[in-house]
């Protein structure tokens, strides 16, 4: 079994939630595989989660007090932002934890987006646009791990919420393999208020399977900027899965 560094970011403001004891499993569970594993948890390190422009490296609307590498080597990097950047670069695979608020991650974990993947580090790596697969996190896994109160046929392909699939786009494509990760398949824990004794046990088993599979599970075949979209950034013609339209067509 290959063993990994594994980063967890963490966002739920309860100790006593069931995304804290899902949070505890899952740390028992990799560490009794042999991996090392880090947290970061968002409510607990009370995240500053308001991006300033003095975190990009920029004093005022539009000047980059940052080199050409931009403000991953700024001098003007906040302490708290280089921490966090450091341990997803110390990583293997990288898995987001929260319970999905309004749709999407609660506002701290948002705002540790914001903060974090800044210019330098989330994009404009050395001023060149790598992204979509290519980026200062490629070749790290991300996984995302989300409760979420609607039922799984609600998140269905007709579901009244919009599938899962859809909801989680943004943070999956847009963000983590965006920023150069391969994204697998999320974990989703569904109907999280109704989880009596006997679901919550078989929550813990599909997790801990999800977790022992972490370095060999395939991931979201998502589709590479680099090598099928042309230079407006639209996919190739042809390499759509066939009927797709809107997130799905950027799937392989
Ligand atoms: C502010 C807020 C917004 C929520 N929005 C959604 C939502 O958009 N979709 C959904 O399925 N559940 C939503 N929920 C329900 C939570 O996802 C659910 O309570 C949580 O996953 C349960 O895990 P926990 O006990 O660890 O908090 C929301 C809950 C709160 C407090």
């Amino acid at each position: 079994m290959v063993v990994m560094k594994i980063h967890i970011v963490y966002a739920h403001p309860h100790a006593a939630s069931l995304n804290a004891a899902l949070r505890d499993e899952a740390v028992q569970t990799l560490e009794g595989l042999g991996h090392t594993v880090t947290v970061s948890d968002l409510y607990a390190m009370r995240w500053n989660p308001v991006a300033d422009f003095d975190d990009f490296g920029i004093e005022a609307e539009g000047t980059f007090v940052g080199t050409a590498v931009g403000a991953f080597e700024a001098d003007a990097m906040k302490a708290d932002i280089k921490a966090e950047q450091e341990k997803l670069l110390a990583a293997d695979a990288v898995v987001l934890q929260f319970p999905l608020w309004w749709f999407t991650v609660p506002a701290i974990m948002k705002g540790w987006i914001d903060r974090v993947f800044n210019v330098g580090f989330g994009y404009g790596v050395n001023r060149a646009w790598k992204r979509y697969g290519d980026g200062v996190l490629a070749g790290k896994r991300a996984m995302v791990l989300v409760t979420t109160g609607a039922a799984e046929s609600h998140l269905s392909d007709r579901g009244i919420n919009g599938s899962i699939d859809d909801l989680l786009f943004p943070l999956q494509h847009g963000v983590l393999f965006y920023t150069g990760m391969q994204v697998l398949p999320p974990e989703v824990v569904t109907g999280a208020h109704l989880i009596d004794e006997s679901g919550y046990a078989d929550t813990v088993k599909r997790l801990r399977s999800r977790l022992e599979t972490l370095a060999e599970t395939e991931p979201i075949a998502y589709r590479k900027q680099a090598e099928d979209y042309d230079e407006d950034k639209r996919l190739k013609p042809g390499l759509e899965p066939e009927g797709a339209t809107g997130f799905a067509l950027h799937l392989a």
